[in-house]
């Protein structure tokens, strides 16, 4: 994996920004994995504003989004369909038939996700994966747990997930379970940028980074990646020593 460290937030999601730009300018019909978060706002900012800039289109362009809360309307405020219509694809000129989200509301959620992981398939598999990173080492919804995930599925969020996320549930109703790409999926992807920014991701770049590969510490499985970059900020970056 190759590791970039920024001075700030701003720098590291630009410096995403402009690998997914590059991507799509080369080939305006690229399939995007798309993540959700605090940490690809400032991604999603630059690419706005490339897109603002005249820079590209990304009226070909495909997406796929990580993962979804399971019962949890579209429509919702928390939803992450809300958050990636309101943060980026409201705002460029994607086409919404090439935007895809689990439907945490499926009645199937099987079905649902075998379905996704077709289309990503069919789609000829994601040329750019965007990922974050959970205090404890999850990307997507792939929580830390005894076996690597495959396909895409529903998992019973972890507690430290629920005491992380639950700021963004003004009710302090938030689901317990979530549909998301499995470890498998992501690992298809031809090239991932995971992003992690400030001190409380210090421990789990560590961990991923430095330590063993092992399914405690999902994100760990990216070392095993033949194209993983991890842009960081210098707090998310501080325990590694080189
Ligand atoms: C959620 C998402 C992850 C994301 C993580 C970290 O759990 N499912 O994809 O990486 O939150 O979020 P943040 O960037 O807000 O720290």
């Amino acid at each position: 994996m190759e590791i970039r460290i920024f001075d700030t937030p701003e720098e590291a999601g630009k410096a995403a920004a402009d690998i997914i730009v590059e991507t799509v300018v080369a080939n305006p019909a690229a399939v995007l994995g798309l993540a959700t978060g605090a940490t690809p706002l400032p991604v999603y900012r630059e690419m706005i504003r490339r897109y603002e800039k005249g820079d590209v289109t990304f009226s070909k362009t495909v997406t796929f989004n990580l993962d979804e809360y399971s019962s949890l309307p579209r429509k919702a405020e928390s939803s992450y369909y809300t958050f990636m219509w309101s943060n980026l694809f409201s705002r460029i000129d994607i086409d919404g038939d090439n935007v895809h989200i689990l439907d945490g509301c499926a009645p199937d959620k099987a079905a649902e996700c075998a379905r996704f992981d077709g289309m990503i398939e069919e789609a000829g598999g994601v040329d750019v994966q965007l990922l974050g990173i959970g205090t404890n080492g999850h990307i997507g919804f792939n929580e830390p747990a005894d076996e690597f995930t495959g396909g895409t599925f529903e998992v019973k969020l972890s507690q430290s997930t629920r005491d992380s996320n639950i700021k963004y549930f003004a009710d302090g109703n938030m689901p317990e379970y979530a549909l998301t790409i499995g470890i498998g999926t992501i690992m298809k992807a031809k090239k991932i940028l995971l992003m992690a920014t400030g001190e409380s991701k210090a421990k789990a770049i560590y961990a991923a980074v430095k330590g063993e590969v092992t399914p405690r510490c999902p994100a760990s499985v990216l070392q095993n990646h033949p194209d993983a970059v991890f842009l960081l900020d210098k707090a998310a970056a501080k325990l590694l020593e080189d």
